[in-house]
């Protein structure tokens, strides 16, 4: 079987930038409480009219393409993760098709599967280019929280976490032996659904428009999380999938170049850090500056990282994410 690398990467960020000073005078909060929490100094919010799920991931899509020389109809394949998708369906996915002007009937698909989607969503692409069937598959993660959180005070342990962002990958056959993604693993517990969960609109509903006219529940649309079992379980389930990863390819912590870790909560991932006995070098962070952005992080921190110059070539890389599902994954990378 052939290898697949990433040739190119970027990303998007809506222009908005939301301070935990602003977020004060939506709700009662403090800067204080937020960073000492979460480290999150300010977030993205996407503006109306500008940004979609699908634009800000094709303004992230041609970065990558740009990075990798390829043009939009080089591309064989979409997977677009994402929990906050332009429409109920279709996925965003043959929206991003369409804003790139992909006039070729490829494959495109969305997967839903939060925190964790985009490293899902590679492994997929990975899949694919393994068993020859396409050359160059473009995997994307872009998210649009803003619109959905409760930006109450009755929402603020969860809407002060997330922020809207985009980032895209371009998957190529790997033709450097030893070279590129050398394994993915991925996991899930469903016992754990409720956990983190955005429950509406539901179709487990005989009536759904008598719900709809009746929003005295509108509770149920925002996201609804247990943060401390989300806490508890991801700081376990983070070093667990990184040291897969790990000992599948014969490697021990310290062979690790880069650590991206999704970016949930700047608590989380020193807790990870610590536990891998990682330096802080080699560990990535831009949760102070975007929050939370759920699939779009990883694509998002991984190209900050190679725009930084903080990964070189034959570097070990390694993504690992944690989210509602629960589900959890990793990729190890020989860039
Ligand atoms: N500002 C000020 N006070 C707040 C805020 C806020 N934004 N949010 C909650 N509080 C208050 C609560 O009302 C509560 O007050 P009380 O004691 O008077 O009742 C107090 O702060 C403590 O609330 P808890 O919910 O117990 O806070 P906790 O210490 O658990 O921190 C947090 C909440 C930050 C969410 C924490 O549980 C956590 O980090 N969990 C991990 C979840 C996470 O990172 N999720 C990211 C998304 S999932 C993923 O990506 C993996």
């Amino acid at each position: 079987l052939r290898s697949s690398e990433i040739a190119g990467v970027g990303h998007y960020v809506p222009e908005r930038v939301v301070t935990n000073a602003d977020l004060i005078t939506l709700m009662d909060t403090t800067d204080e409480w937020i960073q000492e929490r979460t480290g999150i100094k300010e977030r993205r919010w996407f503006t109306e009219g500008t940004d979609t799920t699908a634009n800000m991931g094709a303004n992230a899509a041609r970065k990558a393409l740009e990075m990798a020389g390829l043009q939009p109809d080089d591309v064989q394949m979409i997977v677009f993760a994402t929990l906050s998708p332009d429409y109920f369906f279709p996925g965003s996915g043959v929206l991003l098709q369409r804003e790139l002007g992909i006039k070729a009937p490829i494959p495109a698909f969305d997967v839903r599967n939060q925190c964790s989607g985009f490293v899902y969503a590679l492994s997929m692409a990975d899949q694919f280019i393994k068993t020859g069937m396409y050359d160059n598959v473009l995997v994307v993660g872009s998210e649009i929280h803003s619109s959905g959180l409760d930006i109450s005070t009755r929402g603020r342990a969860v809407s002060v976490i997330f922020g809207d962002g985009a980032g895209a990958v371009v998957l190529r056959p790997c033709t450097r032996e030893g070279h590129g993604i050398l394994s993915t693993h991925l996991h899930a517990q469903g016992e754990h659904a409720e956990e983190l969960i955005v429950k509406e609109p539901s179709s487990n509903r005989q009536d759904r428009t008598a719900f709809i006219q009746n929003l005295e529940n509108e509770v149920e649309l925002y996201p609804i999380m247990n943060g401390q079992n989300v806490f508890k379980h991801a700081v376990v389930r983070f070093p667990q999938v990184i040291k897969e990863a790990l000992d599948q390819n014969g490697f021990e912590s310290k062979d690790i170049d880069m650590l991206i870790p999704h970016q949930a909560n700047l608590r989380i991932t020193q807790y990870v850090q610590h536990k891998m006995g990682l330096p802080d070098e080699k560990v990535f962070s831009n949760i102070q500056r975007y929050g939370n952005t759920t699939a779009a992080s990883v694509p998002i921190a991984l190209s900050e990282a190679v725009q930084e110059g903080r990964i070189k070539r034959g570097d070990l890389v390694c993504l690992a994410a944690f989210g509602s599902g629960f589900t959890w994954a990793s990729a190890l990378i020989k860039w």
